[in-house]
């Protein structure tokens, strides 16, 4: 009998097999483990041994944190029988996650041992729980202010080290849609994420929930349902529950396959769940396949099958592993914190990602100009090329908003610092940009130099004066490597560093009045491991499993675990770095400025979308890079970022021609456009291409510009209903089979349809266009689908747009810069539906002003078409919008030419009709957009 026999076998088969397998008892697992090094063979020293994850400062001495009890296991010595281990490949869950086990050492845990074929290696794992392995017994519940509470107490330790065996159950049905469930230690505070969670509401107040949730007292474990249908969304009792000290993991069911979420990782919208895993620990790692990237967001959703949706988030800090597996299945293991997981019902999946945003905070609302578009690269090597470039990008009639610098700016690369010599005049470049109308936005880097001359270097020496940085195991300041040199960092969860920031940012912008901020490096990057002087030996650096994760250690290419910070240590943290330094920064700008904050941060933590934006990093300037950048902006939508882009034409490497075109192309349609490249690269920006290229980029440009209007009212809908701008078509067509994994495409809101071009050389794709009305955007040409693929033409200078019918796109005529843009004649664009109905909104603003919706200082316009007219209802009128005029209009889907078109009541003679496409164009109108307006078409 070969190793390659189908496992899906009869129990008796299976036996037969176990016994051929008998001779590869002494090999260990060959499934791909991170293999802990330490030995495993010594009995547990003391049991003084402080749990990693204490709040309290007190708690930070190091001295506590005791060495060496990992090691050793312990085991149950007992051989599972056949039945107990006859679970089917892909059902099994793995009892060997922590290294490699062969057949005694997976039988002395209590668990199955039975090998699989070579073939099936990476899979399914050999050493396996059985349905019966001992767990947490749960007691009886008790009422609380929240909800209710049970204890959990398992009568023998599990085979990790420093197991915690007693643990306490907290239930809050906090909404109709929302469960909350912890898992905490009861007699030892650990950490917790220190971000404050929403009020909820009282769970007696709670009507009709979507849930129901059923408890297994032995071993623990619960059973979530939709109650509507009684589909099971979560079953943590398909493996055992298991938490120790640096250890947590949870298992649960899934009930269908297609899970979004995750990240940040390279994939597509859905997830692969072929025995994959994806590690959550920020990293400064340029995007590719298998690797964790800058972001951790531990939430998930789930689409169930039939057009219903729920998600779930675990907020927790810590490093994460998600194992899938083809059950459908999942298994998370964090190395630290609580288990504290919230479930959201949706029952649709848009319903599901507000939920969830419901916890973590609405997104910000952008400034106005911050969706014009942004140029970048590092290597503009002083103001001069700077200006040149914006010098060149006008005269080349390309529409420009905000110009950067990346590090060339600062002298000796220190932050709030600049080059006297190449950079000598940059405030006064930065006012000329501003006279301009245009904006101006810097790199700044968290590492603070710290090899200045003492007193010529006031970020490094008030910082140090202040204890703003974190400091190492032995209390000095923990030094690692960035593009200065040796560098501290700011610690932004003390408070005194968050003032320290905001003095830095407003000596700083006094010289030089930048406009936003652009957060890099804030995983924190570092180039070395840990710091200049390494780490200390600990179970904070080495724990007793790490996943798999770039680099293979916790400190690669960041701090050390050990580095103490205010509220705990960078171990518990280091995944928060970025937003705390988003939030700091965001306050810092609020403050200096006293308008709208723009930060863009690279790193990112669940609630980044509150203070900041996020760009993809370092993507390459390739193909499949370019097709990747469109499910990694969508999934950001989902993680309440919307404010999200990649590099347009590609950061790393030379781009060409044609991919630039086709980037800027789709880069048009990412809710943030920036064109960035690398220092080392060919030039990018689009005056360099062919006249040909040029106007493909600047149609795409300007496309980009006119409708704005819309984005920016996308916008809104993000910032106070937490709605997707750059929306996933499963999300708003959630019955529609097609539409559950397409991430080629995508939509604007609920109404636009952007299907670009992803593959080099192609002049037509494969369009899916979901059911119902559509129309090309350029000439209205209707396209009625069933829920169908089409071949669209794509030319180099065109991408496809569709707009849907039944709805009205506010759009404004284009400009080189926003500021001039937002006193143009806006247009309409009317996309009937079959029945000959649509609608659609304005937000508008000053677009730079804090809280102009919640202080009421704001425009809204409501635009319904039905019966052959159009009508505006300016339903609030305060501000922005005096002296404003809709200037013409778009009608797709007339059945006929009009008679006579009328703007409230007067003859209109200026339009046209195109019978080929059925569209109607009405031009020279000046309606004022503050008063009430009727447009009628008499057919
Ligand atoms: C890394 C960033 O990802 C990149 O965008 C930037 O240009 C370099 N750091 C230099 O600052």
């Amino acid at each position: 009998m070969t190793r390659h026999i189908c496992l899906t076998l009869c129990l008796s088969c299976l036996s037969i097999l176990l016994t051929v397998l008998a001779v590869w008892d002494h090999l260990p697992d060959h499934r791909i483990l991170h293999i802990r090094t330490s030995d495993t063979d010594r009995e547990p020293t003391a049991t003084k041994v402080t749990r990693e994850l204490s709040v309290s400062p007190s708690l930070l001495d190091v001295t506590n944190f005791s060495i060496k009890s990992h090691s050793v296991f312990r085991s149950y010595r007992r051989v599972r029988s056949v039945t107990e281990c006859s679970a089917t490949p892909e059902k099994r869950f793995d009892c060997a996650r922590d290294r490699a086990l062969s057949r005694a050492e997976c039988q002395s845990r209590g668990c199955c041992y039975v090998p699989l074929p070579a073939d099936l290696s990476g899979g399914p794992p050999w050493c396996f729980y059985p349905p019966s392995y001992p767990g947490y017994t749960m007691g009886p519940f008790v009422p609380t202010s929240k909800g209710r509470a049970a204890n959990l107490t398992r009568p023998k330790p599990s085979f990790l080290p420093r197991d915690i065996t007693a643990l306490r159950l907290e239930v809050a049905e906090e909404t109709s849609s929302r469960l909350h469930i912890t898992l905490k230690d009861p007699s030892f505070p650990r950490y917790e994420v220190p971000l404050s969670p929403p009020p909820s509401e009282q769970s007696s107040g709670i009507k009709n929930p979507l849930y129901d949730i059923k408890f297994h007292s032995d071993p623990f474990g619960f059973v979530v349902r939709r109650k509507s249908n009684g589909r099971v969304l979560l079953d943590t009792t398909v493996a055992p529950l298991l938490f120790a000290d640096q250890y947590l993991q949870m298992s649960t069911s899934l009930p269908s396959p297609l899970i979004s979420g995750l990240g940040e990782h390279y994939t597509p919208i859905t997830l692969d769940l072929n025995w994959t895993s994806v590690t959550l620990w920020n990293k400064d790692m340029a995007p590719h396949s298998d690797a964790n990237l800058y972001g951790s967001h531990p939430f998930w959703l789930v689409q169930e099958g039939d057009g219903l949706a729920h998600g779930a988030f675990l907020f927790n800090s810590n490093a994460m592993e998600v194992v899938l597996q083809p059950m459908p299945a999942l298994t998370i293991v964090s190395l630290g914190g609580i288990l504290d997981l919230y479930v959201f019902l949706g029952p649709d999946p848009e319903s599901v990602v507000r939920q969830y945003q419901e916890v973590i905070g609405y997104p910000m609302m952008p400034p106005y100009w911050a969706l014009g578009f942004h140029l970048c690269r590092w290597g503009y090597r002083s103001t001069n090329e700077t200006r040149s470039v914006v010098q060149r990008m006008h005269e080349a009639n390309f529409p420009l908003d905000v110009q950067w610098n990346d590090l060339d700016y600062a002298n000796k690369r220190r932050v709030f610092t600049f080059d006297p010599v190449q950079f000598g005049d940059l405030p006064e470049m930065v006012q000329e940009f501003h006279q301009k109308g245009m904006r101006y936005v810097l790199i700044l880097d968290p590492g603070i130099s710290s090899t200045a001359q003492p007193g010529s270097y006031w970020p490094y020496d008030e910082g140090l004066r202040r204890g703003v940085f974190i400091k190492n195991s032995t209390g000095h300041t923990l030094i690692g490597k960035v593009w200065p040199g040796p560098t501290a960092f700011p610690d932004f969860t003390n408070p005194e560093a968050v003032h320290w920031w905001e003095e830095c940012i407003r000596d700083f912008h006094a010289k030089v009045p930048v406009d936003g901020l652009w957060i890099d490096m804030n995983e924190p990057a570092s180039f070395v491991h840990g710091s200049v002087d390494g780490c200390p030996d600990t179970d904070l650096e080495k724990p007793p499993y790490v996943p798999d994760i770039i680099g293979s250690q916790l400190s690669f290419g960041t701090l050390c675990m050990s580095g103490q910070q205010n509220l705990s240590t960078h171990y518990n943290l280091h995944n928060l770095y970025g937003l705390t330094e988003a939030i700091a920064t965001y306050s810092a700008l609020l403050k200096v400025r006293g308008s709208r904050p723009f930060v863009l941060s690279r790193s990112s933590f669940p609630g980044l979308g509150r203070f900041s934006g996020h760009w993809t990093g370092d993507v390459r300037s390739d193909w499949e890079q370019l097709r990747y950048s469109v499910p990694a902006v969508l999934l950001f939508g989902l993680f309440g970022v919307p404010l999200v882009g990649a590099d347009v034409c590609g950061f790393g490497g030379d781009t060409n021609e044609e991919l630039c075109v086709r980037w800027t192309q789709l880069g048009a349609f990412y809710p943030f456009m920036r064109n960035h490249n690398d220092r080392p690269n060919a030039p990018q920006e689009p005056f360099v291409f062919s006249q040909e290229a040029q106007a493909a980029m600047r149609s795409a440009l300007l496309l980009r510009y006119s409708l704005l209007p819309f984005l920016y009212t996308l916008f809104h809908r993000a910032h106070t209903s937490a709605d997707t701008v750059a929306r996933p078509l499963f999300l708003e067509f959630p019955t529609d089979d097609n539409s559950r994994t397409i991430d080629r495409q995508f939509l604007w809101g609920s109404s636009l349809l952007i299907s670009p071009v992803l593959e080099q050389g192609s002049v037509e794709l494969s369009a899916y266009v979901p059911p119902g009305m559509w129309y090309s955007l350029h000439d209205g040409q209707p396209c009625h689908s069933k829920g169908q693929y089409f071949t669209l033409s794509a030319p180099l200078d065109t991408i496809n747009i569709h707009v849907r019918g039944g709805h009205i796109l506010p759009q404004q005529e284009p400009a080189l810069t926003t500021t001039a843009a937002r006193s143009n004649p806006f247009s309409l664009t009317v996309a009937l539906s079959n029945e000959g109905w649509a609608s659609g909104e304005l937000y508008w603003d000053d677009g730079d002003s804090l809280d102009t919706y919640e202080r009421g200082d704001y425009s809204h316009i409501l635009f319904t078409a039905g019966q052959s007219r159009l009508v505006s209802d300016p339903v609030v009128l305060n501000g922005a919008l005096d002296g404003l005029i809709l200037g013409n209009l778009r009608v797709f889907g007339v059945p006929s030419s009009p008679k006579a078109v009328l703007a409230n009541g007067e003859i209109v003679t200026d339009f046209t009709y195109q019978s080929t496409t059925m569209s109607l164009t009405v031009a020279s109108l000046s309606l004022p957009m503050t008063e009430e307006f009727t447009v009628q078409w008499i057919l």
